[in-house]
């Protein structure tokens, strides 16, 4: 397991949390493939963490929208950052079938990333938002 579900911070608001425990699943799901080399079932969890990302980061930034959140330009930058990284990273494993870079991808920027993006900014969205 990459990354366990006590390793993101939890933050006021259900739903935020809900969504990133599916998050987890699928990261962790995505990485046990690559690990086994099963290419296949890889390939399709690529498929649908590509998808779940976008959900995830299309819902906050429609909820911050509704809430006009102040942290909504900052917050959304991170969301796009992450958007391009993936999207590269998506675009060279559908060109090459390497486990190792996406793997490398996980466990140094992905997973960073979204621990410290959950306790920067996450955290102060859920707070502004409530439950
Ligand atoms: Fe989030």
């Amino acid at each position: 397991m990459l990354i366990g579900p006590e390793d993101i911070q939890k933050v006021p608001n259900m739903f935020m949390n809900a969504v990133h425990e599916d998050e987890i699943e699928i990261i962790n799901r995505l990485y046990e493939a690559l690990k086994k080399g099963d290419l296949q079932e890889a390939d399709r969890l690529m498929d649908e963490l590509l998808i779940d990302l976008e959900d995830h980061f299309s819902t906050e930034e429609e909820l911050m929208r509704e809430a006009d959140f102040f942290g909504y330009p900052m917050h959304k930058a991170e969301h796009d950052n992450m958007r391009r990284e993936f999207k590269a990273v998506y675009d060279s494993w559908k060109d090459t079938k390497d486990p190792s870079a996406v793997m490398r991808f996980l466990e140094e920027k992905m997973v960073p990333w979204l621990k410290l993006l959950v306790a920067q900014w996450d955290s102060v969205t859920a707070q502004h938002l409530g439950d």
